[in-house]
């Protein structure tokens, strides 16, 4: 691994930064999955923590998935969904994240027969706390693509008695064999609701993905976005629309996306002008936080505080605020800058 120097690792985990790409259910750690086993009565297919931790070794997205959805199991009243949220924002807020939008996946608990309303109360508890804290904080529901449209369309509906509780709506899960196209009418109600779109394109999905994502759903930002750079008119389109692209060096890696935190793409796509974030994806399950993705990332690539400070810059911009907050955000990155500046 390259090494760190300790003062621009500092400088890293402090800049403030928005986070535009956590999925909460994999933020649950392996300490916590077996506490609310035990706490909720709910058997895992692992003896133990260790046990539990050596099966994270995935071979792509399909074969996380399904041990991140076993994670998810455990998750059953909505003080698990609090607690799960709060640890969360402890540790972003720890990292300079200053504004969160959080993935989460009802249908991996409704499916369960965990309610609506129990995963949406939950998050949100965590949420107004964080935000008492001075936390800026907010929830993209996202449909499962792996599941019918009928089932995403019985989703929106069944979240909008908790129609203020969310600001956008995203698609994840198994994406080759489900293109954007099949979600288009669903995210043509959820638009015409005021609600945000982004949706995860290109992670192992084709560059085609990403352009449906942006034709046939409307998204607003792309989540992964990296395998845009097969496609020339594809990035030159991103570059000129300055499309944000949420992308997650330490699950690349770990995904089996790329082979090496040195070989990202993340470089290239900054070199093309996209509007490039880093964020943590699923950091309990790929090996870090949103901090160590931008220490990691930028020493493995050779950024420097000015590439640094840029990709924390275009987060707080891609950010679902209104322009006095982001104008606010934005100042605090100035004022970090300005501090550090020779430090
Ligand atoms: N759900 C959680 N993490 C995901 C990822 N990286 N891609 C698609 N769906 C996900
Ligand atoms: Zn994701």
């Amino acid at each position: 691994m390259t090494s760190i120097d300790p003062a621009f690792a500092t400088f890293l985990v402090g800049l403030p930064k928005a986070e535009l790409h956590v999925h909460i259910e994999g933020t649950l750690e392996p300490e916590t999955i077996f506490r609310l086993a035990a706490r909720n009565g709910v058997a895992l297919a692992y003896e133990s923590v260790e046990a539990l931790r050596a099966a994270y070794a995935f071979t792509d997205l399909q074969s996380f998935l399904d041990i991140y959805y076993a994670g998810a199991s455990v998750l059953l009243t909505a003080e698990d969904f609090a607690d799960m949220g709060r640890a969360y924002l402890a540790r972003a807020a720890a990292d300079g994240v200053i504004r969160a939008e959080i993935f989460f996946d009802p249908q991996t608990h409704t499916a369960r027969g965990v309610a609506m309303a129990t995963v949406i109360e939950g998050l949100t508890r965590a949420l107004d706390e964080a935000r008492a804290g001075g936390m800026s904080c907010d929830l993209i529901l996202c449909f499962l693509r792996h599941l019918s449209e009928e089932d995403a369309f019985a989703t929106l509906r069944a979240a909008l008695p908790f129609r203020d509780a969310f600001i956008g709506v995203g698609l994840d899960s198994s994406e080759v064999g489900h293109p954007p196209e099949k979600f288009a009418r669903v995210f043509a109600e959820a638009r015409a609701l005021g609600l945000h779109v982004v949706a995860h394109a290109g992670e192992e999905g084709p560059p085609d993905y990403i352009v449906q994502a942006l034709d046939l759903l409307g998204a607003e930002r792309i989540d992964h976005g990296v395998r845009c750079l097969e496609d020339a008119d594809l990035v030159a389109r991103l570059a000129r629309e300055r499309v944000p692209l949420t992308v997650c060096p330490f699950s690349n890696v770990k995904l089996r996306v790329c082979d090496r935190l040195e070989d990202h793409p993340l470089r290239r796509m900054l070199e093309a002008g996209l509007a490039v974030t880093i964020n943590s994806d699923d950091p309990a399950y790929f090996g870090g936080q949103i901090g160590a993705n931008y220490v990691q990332t930028c020493a493995a690539l050779g950024l420097d505080r000015a590439a640094a400070a840029r990709i924390a810059r275009t987060s707080l911009e891609a950010s679902f605020v209104d322009a006095a907050t982001k104008a606010g955000f934005l100042a605090r990155l100035d004022a970090h800058l300005a501090a550090t500046a020779g430090a």
